[in-house]
């Protein structure tokens, strides 16, 4: 690389990062004197902050119900006028009819229209004006990309940016500032040398025992998988669409469906504490990497024993079928519910509304420290994991998901990218939505955790084949809490609910509800205590739920690999999970698909919005047939459909197998860095202008078409 131009652009943006360099570096030294009040200010993403944890004010049983629109904002809650259909959400019709700010709608005249005040409808509504934001804000230029990456992360962008950037492009990708993950995955590793990356890199997989994987990159190649399976051989796959631009080096893998690192929170504080400080931005920096680092794997010893080079400790420990909180509560802030002694209640209040507890932050549905306490008993890893390898030190390890405290490194599941038809959304066989049927539609086997006699009501799975099946809500008189509109109501005012929590599920269950095992798996010492329990329903091809309006997808051993098929389709989907995965940020929930909390006292509370219940006159209530004669609640399909959609366009556009290959080659570009000895100078200073030329041809070329469908 020569010389780069200093131009104005340039000096401008330096000095401002000198400015918010020296700010950082003087609320350190003045805002507190030991690490650990500075520490306690550095938020861990999905995680709430401190000023979350307390309880919000005022929010109490009785003005929940009126949802109105919020009185400052611009937007008025999603009218539902009687006469006149839907106004169509769909982003490109709101920008061909030219408006700036998509989504308007006209003021609704009292004569002709009432608005539907489910919370859902504000949900939804919020939702998409989340969305929004995060869709207009993305950078359209390299230019606009290197300044992002430079004030948000206080970096220069690692070496290779510009190839990434143009691969990035090629490929087109909506959003090319949205891999915040990454860098939150990485970002803890400042705080360690560089060489012990490397070293733990090299020789994690060493010990059969312990459950992981090695790739080896020399000499951009591939040149060998260590004790691989055909996730670290997919991994290789994705890896080679841009390997030419990768430096050498070693990626352990964890073979095994759990999670491993575990980092006390405080721990984790001084390393991001250690990060902040170690941000530099030096006016020019090498655009490579450096060559011929120590410590990678010696690849001409072929005899493990005659490797005589240093060795570092993973601190494994073994810790199957005990409670995780125990010791996943170490990684949480210790005024977060899972370290305090806030009421289940309470925790609550932070991510569920407080009608019928749907999920309104979906982030902390799954934040461990924030659920942990109230489902450390019902989720199978919580209760009973069949395999715990974990370590609190931070060690780079690359896994296809984990929990919110855990420190794995994400990269995206293999299942998204290779082609298994047991995964793979298949057009051909999926029906229009009017030609699905009304109901949701859950299948798999008993997987989870190890099961017995006695914890296996604990497991999520099995909580919720039970929750829908009507012969056993009949038989155990289950009660469910739903909303049901308010009667009496003049027709054309507002649609307002109120909560019934005696609602009784079993008819409904039977009806709407095809939820099953197709087999049982993992019990001790056997499975037959099943046998009185649950009865086999018979396997469906993925392809052939989608016959079904609505799909549920919920935990196994670790994340399910079907999530993105289900968005693609054309039915909705219903998503309940502890956790976190590569493309957690680019999905929306109440836009994209619809949360569920991983107890599932929502589900029917959203199954009866979505598909109605009852007769709205009251003369029907007194037949006799209905169990449930007090509750009415109009059909939403429309809603339904919209969110299907929705899901379906934006996986088409975020989740292909171009995003996993967009997000893994960014990722190892930062990976590579933060092995480098030199990691604090190496990187691209330029300011973006090199690419001018690209950017203007791309922008005219491919990219049209996606900026024209979207809108923008
Ligand atoms: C209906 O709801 C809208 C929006 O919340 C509100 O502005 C309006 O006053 C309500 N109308 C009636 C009759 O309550
Ligand atoms: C690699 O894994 C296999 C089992 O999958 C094991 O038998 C073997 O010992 C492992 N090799 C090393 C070096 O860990
Ligand atoms: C490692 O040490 C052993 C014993 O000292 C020696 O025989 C072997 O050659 C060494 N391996 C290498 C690669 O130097
Ligand atoms: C938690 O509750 C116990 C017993 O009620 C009490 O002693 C302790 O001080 C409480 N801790 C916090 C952090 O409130
Ligand atoms: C399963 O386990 C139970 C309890 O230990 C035992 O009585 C039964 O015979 C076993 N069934 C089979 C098929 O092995
Ligand atoms: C539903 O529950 C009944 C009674 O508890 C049981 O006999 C039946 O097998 C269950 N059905 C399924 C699909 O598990
Ligand atoms: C949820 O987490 C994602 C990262 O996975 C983040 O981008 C997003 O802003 C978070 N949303 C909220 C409401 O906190
Ligand atoms: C997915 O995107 C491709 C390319 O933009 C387009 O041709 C196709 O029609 C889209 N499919 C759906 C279901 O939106």
């Amino acid at each position: 690389m020569g010389p780069i131009e200093l131009n104005k652009r340039r000096i401008f943006f330096l000095l401002g990062g000198i400015i918010a360099f020296y700010i950082v570096f003087h609320g350190l030294a003045f805002g507190g004197d030991s690490l650990k009040d500075v520490a306690s200010h550095i938020p861990i993403p999905g995680h709430l902050t401190p000023t979350e944890h307390k309880p919000p004010i005022g929010q109490d049983e009785d003005d929940i119900w009126d949802l109105g629109p919020d009185p400052v904002s611009v937007v008025p809650p999603q009218s539902h006028p009687s006469a006149t259909p839907d106004p169509d959400p769909d982003p490109a019709k709101a920008a061909q009819s030219g408006s700036a700010v998509p989504h308007i709608q006209p003021t609704p005249t009292a004569a002709t229209t009432h608005f539907d005040l489910h919370p859902i409808a504000h949900l939804m509504e919020e939702a998409d004006k989340q969305w929004r934001i995060y869709e207009t804000g993305a950078s359209a230029t390299f230019r606009q990309t290197v300044e992002k990456y430079r004030s948000r992360y206080g970096r220069h962008p690692p070496p290779g940016f510009t190839d990434w950037y143009k691969f990035a492009r090629k490929k087109n990708v909506v959003n090319v500032d949205d891999f915040d993950q990454i860098m939150d995955d990485l970002r803890p590793f400042w705080a360690v040398k560089p060489s012990d990356i490397r070293v733990h890199a090299a020789h994690m997989w060493e010990n059969a025992n312990f459950g992981v994987a090695v790739i080896h990159i020399r000499n951009h190649k591939v040149i060998r998988i260590d004790n691989g399976s055909w996730r670290s051989d997919t991994m290789a796959k994705v890896i080679e669409t841009f390997i030419e631009f990768l430096p050498d080096m070693d990626i352990a893998m964890n073979r095994l469906d759990q999670p491993r690192l575990i980092v006390p929170w405080e721990d984790m504080q001084q390393m991001l504490s250690q990060e902040y400080k170690s941000r530099v931005m030096p006016p020019e920096v090498v655009d490579s990497f450096t060559q011929k680092l120590p410590g990678l794997l010696d690849m001409d010893i072929e005899d493990m024993a005659m490797d005589n080079s240093t060795r570092l400790s993973e601190d494994w420990f073994f810790r199957p079928g005990k409670q995780y909180m125990e010791v996943a509560s170490k990684a949480c802030p210790p005024e977060s519910p899972a370290r305090s002694n806030m009421s289940i209640a309470q925790a609550d209040q932070h991510y569920k509304e407080s009608s019928t507890g749907l999920i309104n932050n979906f982030n902390l549905s799954s934040d461990l420290c924030t659920v942990g306490p109230a489902i450390q008993d019902l989720h199978g890893l919580l209760y009973s994991a069949s395999s715990i390898i974990a370590s609190h030190k931070l060690v780079p390890i690359f896994g296809e998901c984990k929990v919110n405290i855990n420190n794995d490194i994400l990269f995206p599941a293999n299942m998204y990218y290779l082609h298994d038809v047991r995964y793979d959304y298949n057009a051909e066989e999926d029906l229009d939505w009017r030609d699905k049927e009304d109901n949701i539609i859950w299948r798999g086997v008993t997987s989870g955790g190890v099961q017995t006699d006695d914890n296996w009501q604990r497991m999520h799975r099995q909580r919720l084949v039970q929750l829908f099946n009507g012969t056993h809500a009949k038989e155990t008189n289950a009660k469910a809490k739903i909303l049901t509109q308010k009667r009496f109501e003049v027709p054309q005012q507002n649609t307002t609910y109120e909560p019934f929590d005696k609602f009784k599920p079993d008819q409904f269950a039977e009806q709407h509800g095809d939820i099953g095992f197709v087999e049982a798996w993992g019990c001790v010492p056997n499975c037959s205590f099943y046998d009185s329990v649950f009865s086999w329903k018979p396997q469906v091809s993925l392809t052939s739920q989608f016959k079904s309006k609505y799909l549920i997808d919920v935990d196994g051993h670790s994340f399910s690999g079907r999530w993105h098929a289900f968005l693609q389709s054309k039915s909705l989907g219903f998503k309940a999970t502890i956790f976190r995965e590569w493309h957690d940020s680019r999905l929306f929930a109440w836009r994209h698909f619809v949360p569920v909390d991983n107890r599932y006292d929502d589900l029917y509370a959203l199954m009866t919005y979505f598909v109605g219940y009852g007769k709205p006159n009251m003369e029907h209530a007194t037949e006799g047939h209905d169990l449930n004669p007090q509750v009415y609640i109009a059909p939403h399909a429309k809603e339904a459909q919209t969110l299907a959609k929705q899901g379906r366009e934006w996986a088409n556009k975020s989740l292909r197998r171009e995003d996993i290959e967009v997000y893994m080659f960014r990722l190892l570009l930062e990976y590579g860095r933060i092995m480098d000895d030199n990691r604090d100078h190496i990187g691209y200073s330029g300011d973006g202008s090199d690419l001018d030329k690209f950017d203007a041809s791309e922008g005219k070329g491919e990219r049209k078409g996606l900026w024209g469908v979207a809108g923008w």
